[in-house]
């Protein structure tokens, strides 16, 4: 995919943090001239158009946008902070302060915001798209709601654009608490999602049965799956333990990890 990156119309030089952000993300500048984003992408014939704007860098792929918001997260928080209503992903994860998370497949970073804010410390995250990767990355980066709660957590962050396969290959055993996987559904629950931009441009080749295998070895506790309830994907990845309720649509997988 063909990604150029440019600023709004207002702005003639790049800032630094875009400066910044260009030599992480390697896209190229293209300068905004006063252009409409449709005669740029007609100009390089790009597939999407990074636009650094404040307070979150926008990419644009056609008539979509994606860029990062804490929107379930937030609302997730909200709710086990001000109902103390127990997250689902959090019970199955089993998360205490201090654990060490490795999130394989970030997406927009809602999940790796909540365990995030659970663990209370540093959570790694994942993306192969270098799309959703940067754009999200950038966003977290820059992201200032003035919540002091939800600001550190997405700030604890650390996004890594990186397939996962090769990730967990390069770390030693028992590096990570819980490695948790959240893949792109085979089917996605609702229609609508078939056209979301993380559908377009996440990747959605199934999991692979090596990564499951590099994860518990590299997990100290758990190796935690999400997937939809009574999804093969459970069997066929080796998670015999599947935990959820009968009305919600979403299930965890688990694996226990022997510490010895
Ligand atoms: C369903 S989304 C994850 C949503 C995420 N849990 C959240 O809360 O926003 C799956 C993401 O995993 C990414 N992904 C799929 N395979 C991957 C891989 N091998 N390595 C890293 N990321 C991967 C996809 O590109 C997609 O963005």
């Amino acid at each position: 995919m063909k990604i150029v990156a440019t600023t709004t119309q207002s702005r003639i030089e790049p800032d630094p943090a875009f400066r910044q952000f260009l030599d992480d993300s390697q896209f190229e500048y293209v300068p905004r001239q006063r252009r409409g984003l449709y005669a740029i992408q007609q100009e390089c014939q790009t597939d999407a158009i990074l636009v650094w704007q404040r307070p979150v860098p926008v990419l644009h792929i056609g008539e979509d946008k994606l860029f990062f918001h804490p929107s379930m997260a937030k609302v997730r928080l909200s709710a086990y902070r001000r109902k103390d209503q127990p997250d689902p992903l959090i019970e199955a994860a089993r998360v205490k302060p201090g654990d060490l998370i490795l999130d394989c497949t970030m997406g927009l970073g809602a999940d790796s915001i909540v365990l995030a804010y659970f663990a209370q410390g540093q959570v790694t995250a994942l993306e192969s798209s270098p799309a959703i990767a940067y754009t999200i990355k950038w966003g977290m980066r820059l992201y200032d709601s003035r919540m002091p709660w939800l600001d550190e957590a997405v700030h604890r962050i650390k996004v890594q654009a990186i397939d996962h396969l090769c990730y967990l290959q390069s770390l030693p055993d028992k590096s990570f608490d819980l490695v948790y996987f959240d893949p792109m559904f085979r089917k996605p629950l609702l229609k609508s999602e078939t056209l979301s931009p993380i559908r377009m441009l996440g990747d959605s080749l199934p999991l692979s049965e090596q990564a499951i295998s590099e994860a518990g070895r590299v997990a100290r506790k758990r190796v935690l799956l999400k997937e939809r309830a009574g999804s093969p994907e459970f069997s066929r990845l080796g998670f015999d333990q599947v935990v959820g309720s009968v009305h919600n649509q979403v299930h965890f997988g688990i694996i226990d990890v022997n510490s010895d």
